[in-house]
C-alpha cells in the first residue's frame, strides 16, 4: 500500500482532488477508518470530549495524546496520521512547543502535528517546522480558546476577524505549514482563504469550497448523543444501535437465553 504523505495532499489540491479526513483515537476505529480509504487521520484533542468525557478540549495532557496517537498509528497502513498538540503544550514558548512536537513524533510514530492559532503562535510553528516536523494549522473556531470566545458559534462573521483570518492563513503558509483546518466559519470566507493559499484547506463547518473535509468520527457514526450542528452529516446511528444491543444482551443473560448449548464447551 502506498502511504499518503503531506506531499500527496499538496498534489491533491493542485489536481483539484478533494481530501477526506476523519479523527480517530484508538486502534480499532483507526483500522476501520484507514480501510475505508481515508486520506488523513487526525488524532484530535477532541479525544478530551469524546474519549474522556470532559466538557472542553483543555484538560487532555500531552501524555494522553501520545497514548491515543500510539494506538492509532498501530492501526493505520495508508493514511497520513496528524496529532493535535494539546492546550498548554505549545502556546507559551517555542522551545516547549518543539519539545512537545518531538515527543509526539518520537513516541508515537505519527507523521505530523497540528496546533491552533495564527500570528500568536508563529514562533512555535517556525521552530517545529525548522526541526523537520510537518505542521498543520487550525484557524476559525479554535476550541482551545473557548473561554476567550465564550461560545462555540460561527467565527469571523465580522470583517475585522475575517481579515485577520485571511492574513493568518497566508502567514501559516509562509511559515511552512502543509495544510490548514478551517473550523466553523462562513463558506464564503473559507473559499477566499482557499484561493489565497497554495496549501490545502480542510474544512469543518466551512462549506464546500475548501480542499478537503474533516469530521469527528464519533459524530459522523452517530456514537455521540444529542450533538446535531448544521455541518454534521451523520452516516450511522450507533448510539441507539449500541444501546439497543446492550439492552438485548442484558435481557438474554437474565432470561437464560445466553449462552445457549451451542455457545459453551
Ligand atoms: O480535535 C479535533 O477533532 C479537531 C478537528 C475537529 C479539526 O481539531
Ligand atoms: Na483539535
Amino acid at each position: 500500500i502506498k502511504r499518503i504523505t503531506t506531499e500527496t495532499l499538496r498534489l491533491m489540491k493542485f489536481e483539484n482532488r478533494k481530501i477526506a479526513m476523519l479523527t480517530a483515537y484508538d486502534f480499532t476505529i483507526a483500522q476501520m477508518v484507514d480501510k475505508g480509504g481515508i486520506d488523513a487521520i487526525l488524532v484530535g484533542d477532541s479525544a478530551s470530549n469524546v474519549m474522556a468525557g470532559h466538557e472542553t478540549t483543555l484538560p487532555i495532557t500531552l501524555d494522553q495524546m501520545i497514548y491515543h496517537a500510539q494506538s492509532v498509528v498501530r492501526g493505520v497502513e495508508r493514511a497520513l496520521v496528524v496529532v493535535d498538540l494539546p492546550f498548554g503544550s505549545y502556546q507559551s514558548d517555542p522551545q516547549k512547543a518543539l519539545d512537545s512536537a518531538v515527543r509526539i513524533m518520537k513516541e508515537s510514530g505519527a507523521h505530523a502535528i497540528k496546533l491552533e492559532g495564527g500570528s500568536e503562535v508563529k514562533k512555535s510553528i517556525s521552530k517545529i517546522v525548522n526541526a523537520g516536523i510537518p505542521v498543520m494549522g487550525h484557524l476559525g473556531l479554535t476550541p482551545q480558546s473557548i473561554y476567550q470566545f465564550g461560545t462555540y458559534k460561527v467565527r469571523a462573521k465580522e470583517e475585522e476577524e475575517a481579515q485577520k483570518l485571511i492574513e493568518d492563513a497566508k502567514l501559516l503558509e509562509k511559515l511552512g505549514c502543509f495544510a490548514i483546518v478551517l473550523e466553523k466559519i462562513p463558506a464564503k470566507l473559507a473559499a477566499k482563504v482557499t484561493a489565497a493559499v497554495s496549501i490545502p484547506t480542510i474544512g469543518i463547518g466551512a462549506g464546500s469550497e475548501v480542499d478537503g473535509q474533516i469530521l469527528v468520527v464519533h459524530d459522523m457514526l452517530g456514537m455521540t448523543h444529542e450533538f446535531h450542528p448544521r455541518f454534521l452529516r451523520q452516516y450511522l446511528s450507533l448510539h441507539s444501535q449500541i444501546t439497543g444491543a446492550v439492552a438485548k444482551y442484558v435481557e438474554d443473560v437474565k432470561t437464560l437465553d445466553f449462552p445457549s448449548k451451542k455457545e459453551q464447551y
